[in-house]
């Protein structure tokens, strides 16, 4: 098994990953940090204990992170998620309670505790993990990988170039970037095409099964897309599937890339994923800071991606 941390703004398709992440065998979830994001940081917490329920998870301890970006506004993605951030699922209420330490202390603790590294899977703005990378690099070492979800080498999301969890603190991402930890991105070229057809999460949510019920209704959340806002089935798996990518690399295409994280202008909290085809990377790219080398996704078996989540 693969142990991991999970960073997450709880969030529909965060509930998702979590829901996948802790069902699957293969996935040892030794912590989860929250931070805000899809939703306030009250309710991303809540969220993720009542959705521990409903997977029926173990005791795995949770805790609360940054309520804000490090420089940027919070701002809150209520139109995708609802006001809750669960699209208006209603959890019963849960006994769970969050660790009195706070996110970057959870990490901290779990990375310096454990026998072997971690691989950090980031499903929300990087906040979390740039103030553990400020505030303990003595724990550097023990994280094997950076898996984050986010960023895009196309289309953006929140604006036009940028994707929502790097546009929403691109800082915390560019301290990411720059790390030197080796870094897998699962962006929106991915992120987008993986979906679940309207009828299969409809005989999920019917089919009797109280887990099932819970997904079913999760990939039912309807997301105004259009530009006349109605109510669009979209079936994304979303943040479920960086974690297939943990489980199942080989149905993604990656390269190796030079990223940077744009912090101005139109462009801030785009990920320019340079393209182009170029030889002796670290001739070109050797000791400048803004560019990082980085393992992207850029293509998947979305059918696959699907099958495996189902
Ligand atoms: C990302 O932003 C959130 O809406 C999703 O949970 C995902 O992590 C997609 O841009
Ligand atoms: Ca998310």
């Amino acid at each position: 098994t693969l142990p991991i941390l999970l960073d997450v703004d709880t969030g529909v398709d965060d509930a998702l990953a979590l829901i996948f992440a802790i069902t699957h065998p293969s996935l040892d979830v030794r912590a989860i940090t929250c931070v805000a994001g899809n939703a306030p940081l009250a309710q991303v917490v809540e969220n993720t204990l009542r959705i521990l329920d409903a997977a029926d998870a173990p005791p795995i301890p949770v805790a609360a992170g940054a309520v804000r970006p490090l420089l940027s506004p919070g701002r809150a993605a209520s139109h995708v998620h609802g006001e809750d951030g669960l699209g208006g699922l209603v959890l019963p209420e849960t006994s769970r309670v969050p660790e009195s330490v706070s996110a970057v202390e959870l990490m901290r603790r779990t990375l310096a505790e454990s026998d072997e590294p971690l691989t950090l899977v980031a499903l929300a703005p990087q906040t979390n993990l740039a103030l553990l990378l400020r505030t303990h690099p003595e724990v550097v070492d023990k994280i094997e990988r950076i898996v984050f979800m986010g960023g895009s080498a196309s289309v953006g999301n929140a604006t036009a170039l940028a994707e929502f969890n790097v546009w929403h603190d691109p800082e915390a991402a560019a301290i990411v970037l720059g790390s030197g930890i080796p870094i897998f991105m699962y962006g929106l070229d991915v992120f987008n095409q993986v979906t679940v057809a309207q009828d299969a999460a409809a005989s999920l949510a019917t089919g009797g099964s109280p887990l099932g019920v819970v997904v079913g209704a999760l990939l039912g959340n309807r997301v105004a897309l259009s530009e006349d806002s109605s109510l669009v089935y979209t079936g994304l798996i979303g943040d479920a599937g960086a974690l297939c990518a943990l489980v199942e690399p080989e149905s993604l295409r990656v390269e190796r890339r030079p990223v940077r994280v744009e912090l101005a202008g139109y462009g801030r909290g785009q990920t320019v994923v340079d393209r182009r085809r170029y030889s002796g990377e670290d001739v070109i790219y050797g000791g400048v800071g803004d560019w990082s080398v980085i393992e992207v996704a850029l293509d998947v078996d979305a059918p696959r991606y699907a099958a495996l989540f189902l």
